[in-house]
Parts: structure tokens; C-alpha cells; sequence
């Protein structure tokens, strides 16, 4: 188990939680960002400080963002665990469920 970002964040983007993480797991994707779950130390503080609360424990995710769980690992499997996402710089594509997101108004 591990923290996931859902659905708000997507083309929100606050990044209030990166300047909580102090591992520097949570990676940036054209629409979203994501939690790479085998960085992440569970430490949790990244969670109360996103405005749109997009970030929840694993076992806590809402039925309706129950996509988002596999989302945040799988968008990491082309790139792996990269060890910290400021030296990574951005993904290249979100995940397949984020990408297909309705744009909102
Ligand atoms: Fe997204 Fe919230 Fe972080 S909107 S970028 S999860 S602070
Ligand atoms: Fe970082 Fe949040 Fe995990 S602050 S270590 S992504 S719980």
C-alpha cells in the first residue's frame, strides 16, 4: 500500500505536494501528477496540503477513483523507479485513464 494521486488533480496540477515529499516520489505527467509507489515512504504529508484533496491512502481511495490505484503504478512501467522525480524531469504521457479524462470547462 501506498498514497495515489486521483482524479481532481488532473489539469489542476497545484503541486503543493511537491514541496511536502521528502523523497521526492511524486513525478509530473502532462495532465496529472503520480506517486511512484515503490518510492514513496508512506510518510503521508503530501496529503492534507493539496487543495483539491487528489491524494488518498490506497485502502482509502474512494470507489470512484478506484482506477487511480493501478494508474499511479503502471504509468511507472516504462520508466521504472527512476529515484527522484526533479532529476527525471516530467513523464512522457499519462496514464491511458488519465489521458482519456474528459477536459473540463
Ligand atoms: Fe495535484 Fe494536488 Fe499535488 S492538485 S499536483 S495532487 S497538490
Ligand atoms: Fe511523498 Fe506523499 Fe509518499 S509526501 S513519501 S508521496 S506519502
Amino acid at each position: 500500500m501506498t498514497y495515489v494521486i486521483a482524479q481532481p488533480c488532473i489539469d489542476v496540477k497545484d503541486k503543493a505536494c511537491l514541496d511536502e515529499c521528502p523523497v521526492d516520489c511524486i513525478y509530473e505527467g502532462p495532465r496529472m501528477l503520480y506517486i511512484q509507489p515503490e518510492e514513496c515512504v508512506d510518510c503521508g504529508a503530501c496529503e492534507p496540503v493539496c487543495p483539491v484533496e487528489a491524494i488518498f491512502y490506497d485502502a482509502d481511495l474512494p470507489e470512484r477513483f478506484g482506477a487511480f490505484g493501478p494508474a499511479n503504478t503502471e504509468v511507472f512501467e516504462s520508466v521504472g523507479s527512476p529515484g527522484g522525480a526533479s532529476g527525471a524531469g516530467p513523464l512522457g504521457a499519462d496514464h491511458p485513464v488519465v489521458a482519456a479524462a474528459p477536459v473540463s470547462a
